[in-house]
C-alpha cells in the first residue's frame, strides 16, 4: 500500500526516497509481499529513522525491532539493499539509489515483517558455553592477564550478537543445525582466554558435524559484521586449534 510522503524535514538536501519493505503477518497473509512508501529524509538520517517515520507517521502496523539506535544492542539487523546491516548504522547519504529495499534477515522464522525469531540463533550461541569456566581456587585479587594474553581474543569480545553474520552464511541457510559463525566467534572469545579452563570441552562441541567444519570459508560473515570482526579468521583459528591440538593463549606480536 503506497503512503503519502510527509517526513518532518525541510532541508534543500532532502532525499525523496522510495522505501520497499517486505511485509508479512503470519496471522493474516498467505505469503510475504512488498509494500512501498515514498519518504523524505535528510542525508544524516539513518535508515532506522526512515523506517521509524514510516511506522510513526504512516503505517503503525509495521513490525520492527530496535533498542539503542546507536549500533550497540544489535537488535535492528535487517537486509538493506540485499546486505545484512544494522539500520541505525546506515546513513541516508550513503545510499546510492533513491529506491531502497528492506527485508528481514534470512534463515530465521519471521514473526512479523522485519522481526525474526532469534531463539534458534541464541540456542546455537548457548550451545558453545559462552561463559568463563574456571574451577581453580579464587585468587585474593583479580585473575590477572597480560596484554599479549588479552590480545589473542580481543577482537571476538566485540560481538553484539546481532546475527548479521550467521544469517548471511550460505551453509546456515542450507542447514539450520549448523552452529553458525556468531556462536563460533563467542566460543573463540573464551577458548583463547588464558583464564578459562573450558577450551577442550568447547572444541569438542565445535568438532561436531554441525560445528566449524560446516564453514566453507565464503567470507560472507566477515563482510556482514557491523563490528568489523574478522569472523572467518576467528573460525580458522578454532579450526587450527582442532587440527593441531594447540590453543595459543597469548599473541606472539604483543609484548607481555
Ligand atoms: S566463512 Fe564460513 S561461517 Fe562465514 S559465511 Fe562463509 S561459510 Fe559461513
Ligand atoms: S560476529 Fe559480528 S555480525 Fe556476528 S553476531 Fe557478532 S557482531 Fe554480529
Ligand atoms: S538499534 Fe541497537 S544496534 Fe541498532
Amino acid at each position: 500500500m503506497a503512503q503519502s510522503a510527509t517526513s518532518p524535514t525541510a532541508s534543500s538536501e532532502v532525499r525523496h526516497l522510495t522505501v520497499r519493505i517486505m511485509r508479512f503477518n503470519p496471522e493474516a497473509d498467505e505469503r510475504p509481499h512488498w509494500e512501498q512508501y515514498p519518504m523524505d529524509a535528510e542525508p544524516w538520517d539513518r535508515v532506522l529513522d526512515v523506517i521509524q517515520n514510516i511506522k510513526w507517521y504512516h503505517d503503525d502496523t509495521l513490525g520492527l525491532r530496535r533498542s539503542c539506535a546507536h549500533g550497540v544492542c544489535g537488535s535492528d539487523a535487517m537486509r538493506i539493499n540485499g546486505r545484512n546491516q544494522l539500520a541505525c548504522k546506515v546513513l541516508v547519504k550513503s545510499l546510492t539509489s533513491d529506491t531502497i529495499t528492506v527485508e528481514p534477515i534470512l534463515g530465521l522464522p519471521v514473526i512479523k515483517d522485519l522481526i525474526v525469531d532469534m531463539k534458534p540463533f541464541f540456542d546455537h550461541y548457548k550451545s558453545v558455553m559462552p561463559f568463563l569456566v574456571n574451577d581453580d581456587p579464587a585468587p585474593t585479587t583479580e585473575r590477572l592477564q597480560s596484554q599479549a594474553e588479552r590480545e589473542v581474543y580481543d577482537e571476538t569480545t566485540k560481538c553484539i550478537l546481532c546475527a548479521c553474520c550467521t544469517t548471511a552464511c550460505p551453509p546456515f541457510w542450507g542447514d539450520r543445525k549448523y552452529v553458525g559463525p556468531a556462536a563460533i566467534v563467542n566460543a573463540h572469545r573464551f577458548i583463547f582466554d588464558s583464564r578459562d579452563r573450558g577450551a577442550s570441552e568447547r572444541l569438542e562441541i565445535l568438532n561436531d558435524a554441525e560445528g566449524v567444519w560446516r564453514c566453507r570459508t565464503v567470507f560472507n560473515c566477515t563482510e556482514a559484521c557491523p563490528r568489523g570482526i574478522q569472523v572467518t579468521k576467528a573460525i580458522s583459528q578454532v579450526k587450527r586449534a582442532l587440527l593441531t591440538g594447540e590453543v595459543p593463549k597469548a599473541s606472539p606480536t604483543v609484548e607481555s
